[in-house]
């Protein structure tokens, strides 16, 4: 009964994912919350305030016009009278209206006069997701402190494929459990890379990889579910940054390095970026011209090698380093040498031989290579991966406490 003495006001907003909002109110209740339930108009389309009444077995609130609801509640009341709001499913258009501060109706209304924490679990169409507005409204409203779980990748009831899913009932739960507890990594600071390098040629041409950083940011999301204080640095990617986590976004291995320098000390880092080995030695300062000389001569030099900077790092070694290996063959062994030639403490290595699909695919398999532990995960996808990684950091920490 980890929710137990707990109130939670769970405001439904209209999206198909309303319907595992009745789900949610049962296993609130269980883990012993008391749920009270907003209904947005849009979410009466989806769920009744019948079966929502019944679930949460306490009386729905829908309009902030109702003189019986204001006389037994007020409006403000309701939004004071709870420990955490709860906007489950939230859509594009709650959140849009929740970060230009509008209050059109009684669940906005009581987000706007509430003085509570207030959390949100997405649910939308993948391109709504990937709007810039909503990127832009969803950035404030963490600036502001709202606290995002998911959403999450997978199929849509709209047929399409991406981010926009909401999170599954079950993590919603322990994300509103570690919102109460502080969440396992509380406390903790931890940088994740992610994404490809970009290493100029000129000022128009570049050197780059294959990494869409899925994996990286799948990570830094489920570390800050954890509650951990993430720094995400990441190279160019065509993502969305994920909620919650401090986004730091660069181009080359060298800048990369320096802003993980820069946001030191922190407990953990988790090299997950495929960093470019080599860049050019002088990348040229103005676009490189066809004249007849044939093609230019490019000379490389040797990029640093931030996984092991950071391992290294002296007084300033995070507790816990990991390291990714992308590899095509002898996957084990390679890991095994790399992990003591890098001087981290994990590594996961993968194999991205190109009939795996790992590069810009979803799912992945890992091998997972620490000290006097060796661990084969079955196949999974990135997200899974990273939440495993997460609950295995957290266990780390667990232990070293
Ligand atoms: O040497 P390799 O690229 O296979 O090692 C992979 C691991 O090292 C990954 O964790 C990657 O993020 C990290 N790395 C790094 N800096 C580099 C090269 C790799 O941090 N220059």
């Amino acid at each position: 009964m980890a929710l137990h003495g707990k109130r939670i006001l769970l405001i439904i907003s209209g999206g198909i994912a309303a319907y595992k909002s009745l789900d949610l109110i049962r296993r609130l209740r269980d883990q012993g919350a008391a749920v009270r339930c907003v209904l947005t108009k849009g979410a009466t389309q989806f769920v009744t305030p019948l079966s929502v009444s019944a679930l949460s077995e306490d009386r729905v609130y829908q309009d902030i016009f109702s003189l019986t609801d204001e006389a037994e509640m007020g409006h403000i009341q309701l939004s004071r009278d709870a420990d955490l709001l709860l906007v489950a499913p939230a859509t594009a258009d709650i959140l849009a209206r929740m970060a230009a501060g509008i209050a059109n109706d009684l669940a906005t209304t009581a987000l706007l006069a509430t003085d509570k924490p207030v959390m949100v679990v997405p649910a939308m169409n993948v391109r709504m997701w990937e709007h810039a507005a909503t990127k832009a409204n969803c950035a404030l409203l963490a600036e502001r402190g709202v606290a995002f779980v998911g959403p999450v990748q997978g199929d849509m009831a709209c047929g399409e494929y991406g981010f926009g899913r909401m999170t599954d009932v079950p993590d919603i739960v322990n994300s509103v459990v570690g919102h109460f507890n502080g969440g396992p990594l509380a406390g903790r600071r931890i940088l994740v890379t992610s994404g490809p390098t970009f290493e100029a040629i000129d000022p128009v041409r570049y050197i780059a990889n294959r990494s869409s950083g899925k994996q990286g940011h799948a990570v830094a999301a489920a570390l800050s579910g954890l509650g951990a204080e993430t720094i995400l640095i990441s190279g160019p990617t065509a993502l969305a940054d994920p909620a919650g986590v401090k986004m730091i976004k660069v181009e080359s291995a060298r800048d990369m390095l320096a802003a993980c320098k820069d946001a030191l000390p922190a407990d953990a880092a988790i090299c997950v970026a495929a960093v470019a080995d080599w860049r050019v030695k002088s990348a040229a300062t103005q676009k490189l011209k066809k004249n007849g000389g044939g093609p230019p001569m490019l000379e490389f030099a040797e990029n640093p090698d931030i996984l092991k900077t950071l391992s290294k790092g002296g007084n300033n070694r995070p507790e816990l380093v990991v390291g990714f290996a992308a590899e095509t063959e002898n996957v084990v062994d390679n890991a095994r040498t790399k992990r003591k030639t890098k001087k981290c403490d994990w590594i996961l290595a993968n194999d991205v031989s190109p009939t795996t699909g790992t590069f810009g695919g979803d799912a992945n398999t890992i091998h997972l290579v620490a000290d006097g532990a060796e661990e084969a995960w079955p196949t999974m996808t990135k997200q899974q991966v990273a939440e495993r990684l997460a609950a295995r950091i957290s266990d780390h920490f667990g232990k070293s406490t």
